[in-house]
């Protein structure tokens, strides 16, 4: 990793990678408080929620940066590290714990989760490839679309059903490149 600095503090290391975990669920914690809001028709509460969720984002990057970026190689390599542990290790013993529990929310969320971090893995996977020669990727039609019920992601135009969630091609956000 091309970290901004080779060495730090160990301790103070440790503080800023809480100090990032925290304000990261800080940050959507208040977008799931300002939805809510919104819905209880409390709209400047709902403003409020969603402006400080903003700062708490302004932290959580601030702290990040100190530690845990690299070049655009490193970060989607880091990524992927992430995804495939989410997908080898952390989902799946979740999941058995869910079961087991007969937790039915924590099994859809887990399996919404885990389905979806699949693909962003191979997302990440093969745009290291691309990326490691000094390309960038390519995205049929500049189109990524992401199931906001479940997570489901894919490139170019949604499905008409999610493969997932059997949400329809309604619930797709699209995010369109240049
Ligand atoms: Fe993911
Ligand atoms: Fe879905």
């Amino acid at each position: 990793m091309h970290l901004v600095r080779e060495t730090m503090d160990e301790t103070t290391l440790e503080k800023l990678k809480a100090a990032f975990a925290g304000e990261s669920q800080a940050n959507r914690k208040y977008l799931a408080f300002s939805r809510k809001a919104e819905r209880e028709g409390f709209e400047n509460v709902a403003l409020l929620f969603r402006a400080v969720a903003e700062a708490e984002t302004v932290h959580a990057l601030n702290h990040f940066k100190l530690f845990g970026l690299g070049n655009t190689e490193d970060n989607l390599k880091s990524a992927m590290k992430g995804e495939h542990y989410e997908v080898k290790s952390m989902y799946p013993s979740f999941l058995e714990q869910a079961k087991e529990a007969g937790e039915k929310g924590a099994i859809r969320t887990f399996t919404y989760a885990v389905e979806a971090e699949k693909i962003h893995e191979k997302m990440y996977e093969d745009a290291i490839k691309n990326v490691e020669d000094g390309k960038d990727i390519s995205i049929p039609g500049g189109k990524i679309a992401v199931c906001t019920i479940c997570g489901h992601t894919v490139f170019g135009t949604p499905p008409d059903v999610c493969p997932v969630c059997n949400a329809s091609k309604k619930a797709f956000q699209i995010f369109q490149g240049k």
